[in-house]
């Protein structure tokens, strides 16, 4: 029997199909280079502080009317070209069996990492998406909220990136914990990327199904790998969890630190591959072939900048990418707390206004 592809199609309206977002994740030419910018719903924005000043990190995530409030709230103020999911990489551990909190100034805490082959055993698989219902009621909410015209993006860590915090409890500099339990036993890792590799794609799937119309995998960390430790500790199965999500559903394949892992991660998968500020947008699209999308790749922190600097070098990517169909501007990693918001305006006025010089 062949299964048919779980297109949420109700939910792929003409005009989100033919938004420049979905155009550029498909390669189509566009009249205005796409933007959205990573953490655009987050403390810099006195909108953002506002709700927080509320309730907990947590509870935000955990209930859809704000979460949605946090998303439609920053896209409407900042007259971006796509919406993502208020939510956090690391929700889907609690159902797996890990204890997480946000504790303050600190950021997130697992209070029973994985610290030894054994405790793969108490990793559990998502059977179902009853523990992270309230993910895909935000998803829900949110694309109702949103203007019929913005796409919205879903999103989930990678199993590697996933594992670094799973295991070394935290964030962390070296990720000398989970890559010390990498080398001595292979084989348990091996079992526990392959559960977060196949929890993620139950996840994305059923926002996808929910009402995303595109999907991030951030393996913010896996930059910290060789080359050769990437193909053996992380590409299969980064190319595992790709392999189960639905092919008609656009996959922006993110890290950051990954210039010499461009051709590695593009052949495990994604319809686009997210670049940061330490790669040439221009070599790194010629590397990486013109038969994926790109999306990239400012500095956040030349948002800090004067605006002529901010001009500057985000013509430089915009010259880069010249008209190439397929790139959405973002920044190479998420917008800092302290990033004043009328300076991510005038970014996405630069790139919604930009002429090529020639
Ligand atoms: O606007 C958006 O981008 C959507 C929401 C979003 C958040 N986290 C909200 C958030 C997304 C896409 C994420 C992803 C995420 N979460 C990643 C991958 C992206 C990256 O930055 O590399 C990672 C590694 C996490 C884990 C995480 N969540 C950390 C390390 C922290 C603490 C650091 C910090 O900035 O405080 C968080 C907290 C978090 N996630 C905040 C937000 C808005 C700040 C929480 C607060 O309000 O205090």
């Amino acid at each position: 029997m062949t299964e048919t592809p779980v297109t949420p199609s109700s939910l792929l309206t003409d005009q989100l199909w033919s938004s420049s977002f979905l155009k550029a994740c498909r390669r189509e030419p566009v009249d205005v280079t796409p933007i959205w910018l990573m953490r655009q719903a987050g403390r810099y924005m006195a909108e953002y502080r506002a709700i927080r000043s509320k309730v907990s990190f947590l509870e935000l995530c955990k209930r859809p009317e704000l979460a949605t409030e946090a998303t439609v709230t920053a896209a409407l103020r900042l007259g971006v070209d796509a919406a993502i999911l208020f939510a956090d990489i690391l929700l889907i551990l609690e159902p797996l069996g890990l204890e997480l909190e946000f504790a303050k100034g600190e950021g997130p805490v697992i209070h029973n990492p994985i610290r030894i082959a054994a405790d793969v055993d108490r990793v559990r698989p998502l059977g179902d998406m009853a523990a992270l219902d309230y993910v895909l009621g935000a998803v829900r909410l949110t694309r109702e909220a949103l203007p019929a015209a913005t796409p919205l993006i879903g999103f989930a860590g990678a199993p590697f990136t996933l594992a670094c915090y799973a295991i070394e409890g935290g964030g962390s500099r070296h990720y000398e914990q989970a890559k010390a339990f990498m080398y001595r036993d292979p084989g348990a890792w091996s079992v526990l990327l392959e559960r977060l590799a196949d929890a993620t794609a139950v996840y994305l799937n059923a926002q996808a199904q929910a009402g995303a119309q595109a999907l991030q995998v951030f393996d913010s960390w896996v930059g910290t790998l060789s080359p050769g430790d990437y193909r053996r500790f992380a590409q299969p199965h980064m190319a595992r969890l790709f392999g189960q999500l639905d092919p008609a559903v656009p996959v922006i394949h993110f890290g950051t630190g990954t210039a010499m892992l461009l051709e590695l991660q593009r052949d495990a998968g994604g319809t686009v591959i997210g670049l940061d500020w330490r790669v040439e947008l221009d070599l790194a699209w010629q590397r990486l072939g013109h038969d994926v999308a790109v999306q990239g790749n400012l500095d956040p922190v030349v948002l800090l900048a004067p605006l002529e600097e901010i001009e500057v070098q985000a013509r430089r990517i915009l010259d880069q990418a010249g008209r190439r169909p397929g790139h959405i501007f973002n920044l190479g990693h998420g917008i800092l707390p302290q990033t004043p918001v009328d300076n991510v305006r005038a970014l996405i006025e630069l790139v919604h206004s930009y002429q090529p010089r020639f």
